[in-house]
């Protein structure tokens, strides 16, 4: 009930009016925040456009579909308006008549995501993309668990190595773990890490995850036969080198026209690490089960709400479904070009 009312009044604001997506996914500007540190997302007019009085300016926060946009800051003159959790801590940088920068003080994770600007002078409006990512004592990478298609429980260390390598990542690290930890990760399935141990981290004690009188931390099952024993993994990648997005597409496909589907857009059927560091690093959300390379379908959510996943913002897993199942859309990846 609260979020389909929050869902309506948001999109009763920006009623009317359709904000079109004219930059292309390599010119949108990234900028990276430390946790509670002041961070300025750039926007200006070009120095050259003669200023007919001022000029309007509406920042926005960019959902994954419009109805999910959220009013950050708008100004006419000397009329400035804030929104929801950035009121007291945002305001414009106005170093000179052409600069529209926004300055976010005390950054929060909650602050990750895509912001746009708008200036609307009457003559050519400007229209910015900046992506604020925030660091998390992870050097801006994230950790997630990984079991493969047979099942969990099913790597040696050398198949945890390859299973994290097939998905562009590495194996985590005792201390990436522990930061992931201390960040929120929580999860019940124990996985190797890069030193050969096999641990899991629990937020939350419960029974079946090593005791509910246990305190929240990494269990550890200590050094294991690397050759013998079998678990999940724990994955890590340091960021995301382009584009994540949902494919915009009639059809369910099967896996194969999933992956084609993809390349038809100039892009590729994206990884798991690539959704991972989509939802952690730039709060990627999306209530759309879609295929993945490996084989999986997922789906991220950094908002969470009824039907999609109530509790928690996580990256659900549906599972590893046959092939030829015409059910799910696909995720896709532009890497970023190199200038
Ligand atoms: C952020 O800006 C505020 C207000 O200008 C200042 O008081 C504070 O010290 C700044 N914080 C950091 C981490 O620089």
């Amino acid at each position: 009930m609260m979020s389909l009312l929050c869902i309506t009044v948001i999109s009763l604001t920006l009623a009317g009016r359709a904000v079109s997506e004219t930059t292309s996914p390599y010119s949108i500007l990234r900028v990276k925040a430390e946790l509670g540190g002041n961070i300025t997302l750039p926007c200006s007019l070009l120095p050259d456009s003669s200023i007919f009085g001022s000029f309007k300016v509406k920042w926005i926060k960019v959902g994954a579909d419009e109805t999910l946009n959220e009013d950050v800051l708008m100004s006419m003159g000397l009329h400035k308006r804030t929104y929801g959790s950035f009121e007291g801590r945002i305001f414009l940088q106005e170093l000179d008549n052409h600069d529209a920068s926004l300055v976010i003080n005390d950054v929060s994770m909650e602050d990750m995501g895509k912001y746009r600007c708008e200036i609307m002078d009457g003559v050519e409006d400007v229209i910015q993309d900046v992506i604020l990512e925030v660091e998390n004592g992870l050097s801006g990478g994230v950790v997630f668990p990984y079991s493969p298609p047979i099942g969990r429980y099913n790597l040696n260390f050398d198949d945890a190595v390859q299973a994290c390598a097939d998905q562009g990542a590495e194996v985590a690290s005792f201390e990436q773990l522990f930061a992931a930890w201390k960040s929120g990760l929580d999860w019940c399935n124990a996985g190797w890490l890069s030193d050969g141990t096999v641990q899991y981290p629990i937020t939350k004690p419960r029974e079946p995850c090593g005791g509910s009188n246990n305190k929240p931390g990494l269990r550890s099952y200590g050094r294991r036969n690397k050759q013998m024993n079998r678990f999940d993994v724990f994955c890590y990648v340091p960021d995301l080198k382009g584009h994540f997005y949902w494919l915009v597409q009639p059809e369910r496909l099967t896996f194969d026209e999933a992956v084609q589907a993809c390349i038809n857009d100039n892009a590729e059927i994206a990884t798991v690490s690539q959704m991972f560091a989509a939802w952690k690093l730039e709060a990627y959300d999306r209530c759309d089960a879609g295929w993945l390379a490996d084989g999986s379908i997922r789906y991220p959510i950094s908002r969470p709400r009824k039907n999609c996943s109530p509790t928690e913002a996580a990256v659900r897993f549906i599972g590893f479904p046959n092939k030829n199942v015409k059910s799910y859309g696909v995720y896709c990846f532009k890497a970023e070009q190199q200038e």
